[in-house]
């Protein structure tokens, strides 16, 4: 199959991560890195063989198909709307925007344009979490009634170089780390039809302690702790809870709760591990994950690969802009519901995406 081409912009910390992980699909070629700061790109396209390119020349780069969007969420729209309007399919990091206004932009300009935008994450599509998915689709959970989600942490300042952009507008844990959690769920349950919120700010900065710039104090401008409950269009309630203040808890990632049985679904920030299942009556047993793309390596740019397959053959894309946007609307809803005291329907709603075809060699995406 062609390959696709990528034109990376943003090659700060977890751009490494993406240009390692394409090497385990052929049909991604990375043709060129940008960034706003130049010689950041330089460097990295020195580490790791590319060609690095000017900002303004990688939106019309002719060997760039996919703009492959990994700078810091408030660029993320202007980023993306510069690449959709110039002709190119864009990938973009979590969040889609910093808000549903900036999310809904991204998606109708993608269509206005009949070009494909996809976002992270794509975790949700590794080998744990697509066994956790099969169990559901089997209806082992039996009617789900509800689970719970968690993400608790002292804060990114421990070790994120530069940390700002977490505290910013656009940042927090709901916008960083809300969307592996919320995406996952809505691929095992279906999508969100209200959200119930409330949010807490107990410090006004934070002291970085990661050794780049150990001692610095920056400001918080969001929530940094995020807490509430989905209420899913199928009937079940998840409380959520994604926080930077907490020194540790003994929660596990991801529970679902169903009529007929308990499943405990791994860290949905990452590809494999465990998935347990308690069937009504039994013991909980730990679950086989025989499913490609799990344990032992970071697969961050399957939805890319994914994206680009689908553009070669011509079918819907799994980490799509649509879900990313339902996700999206979701985690401003906990803020709206504590400024209104109230439930807040969702306006959008996204098929759940197809389960990963195992039936292909490793590297190829049907
Ligand atoms: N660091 C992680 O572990 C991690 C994990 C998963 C996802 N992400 C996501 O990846 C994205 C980037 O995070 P990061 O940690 O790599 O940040 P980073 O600050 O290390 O790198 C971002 C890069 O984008 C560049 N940039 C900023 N604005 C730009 C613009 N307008 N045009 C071009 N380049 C621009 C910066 O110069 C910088 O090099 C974020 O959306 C974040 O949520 C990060």
């Amino acid at each position: 199959m062609e390959r696709v081409g990528i034109g990376i912009i943003g090659t700060g910390k977890i751009s490494s991560a993406y240009i390692e992980a394409s090497k385990h699909f052929p049909i991604l070629e990375i043709a060129a890195v940008a960034d706003l700061n130049p010689a950041v790109a330089q460097a990295k396209a020195d580490e790791y063989g590319l060609r690095a390119t000017t900002l303004d020349a990688i939106f019309t780069d002719p060997a760039v198909d996919i703009i492959l969007n990994l700078t810091i969420p408030k660029a993320h729209l202007e980023v993306g709307l510069r690449a959709l309007g110039a002709g190119k399919h864009v990938y973009s990091e979590k969040p889609l925007g910093i808000s549903f206004t900036e999310g809904q932009q991204l998606v109708a300009a993608a269509r206005s344009n009949n070009l494909r935008l996809g976002c992270a994450p794509d975790t949700f599509l590794g080998g744990s979490h697509q066994t956790a998915r099969a169990l559901v689709d089997q209806g082992v959970l039996g009617t789900p009634v509800g689970g719970t989600a968690y993400f608790m942490c002292p804060g990114h300042e421990r070790w994120h170089p530069n940390p700002a952009f977490y505290y910013e507008v656009g940042g927090g844990p709901m916008l960083d780390m809300g969307p592996y959690y919320i995406t996952d769920l809505v691929n095992l349950l279906g999508p969100v039809a209200r959200v119930a919120g409330a949010t807490a700010t107990p410090v006004s900065t934070r002291t970085i302690t990661a050794k780049e710039r150990a001692g610095e104090v920056i400001p918080v401008h969001v929530p940094t702790h995020v807490s509430g409950t989905l209420i899913f269009q199928n009937g079940a309630v998840v409380q959520i809870t994604m926080s930077f203040d907490v020194a540790g808890h003994r929660h596990v990632p991801l529970e679902l709760y169903g009529t007929n049985a308990t499943l405990l679904v791994p860290d949905p920030n990452h590809f494999g591990g465990q998935v347990e299942l308690l069937r009504k009556g039994g013991e909980w047993e730990n679950v086989e994950t025989s499913l490609p793309y799990g344990e032992g390596t970071n697969y961050r740019s399957i939805g890319l690969a994914d994206m680009a397959h689908a553009l070669r053959s011509n079918r819907p894309h799994r980490a799509s802009g649509e879900l990313a946007l339902h996700v999206l609307e979701m985690m401003e809803a906990f803020g709206t519901s504590m400024e209104t005291g109230r439930h807040v329907e969702m306006t959008t709603s996204v098929e759940r995406p197809a389960p990963i075809s195992t039936s292909l060699a490793e590297g190829r995406l049907a």
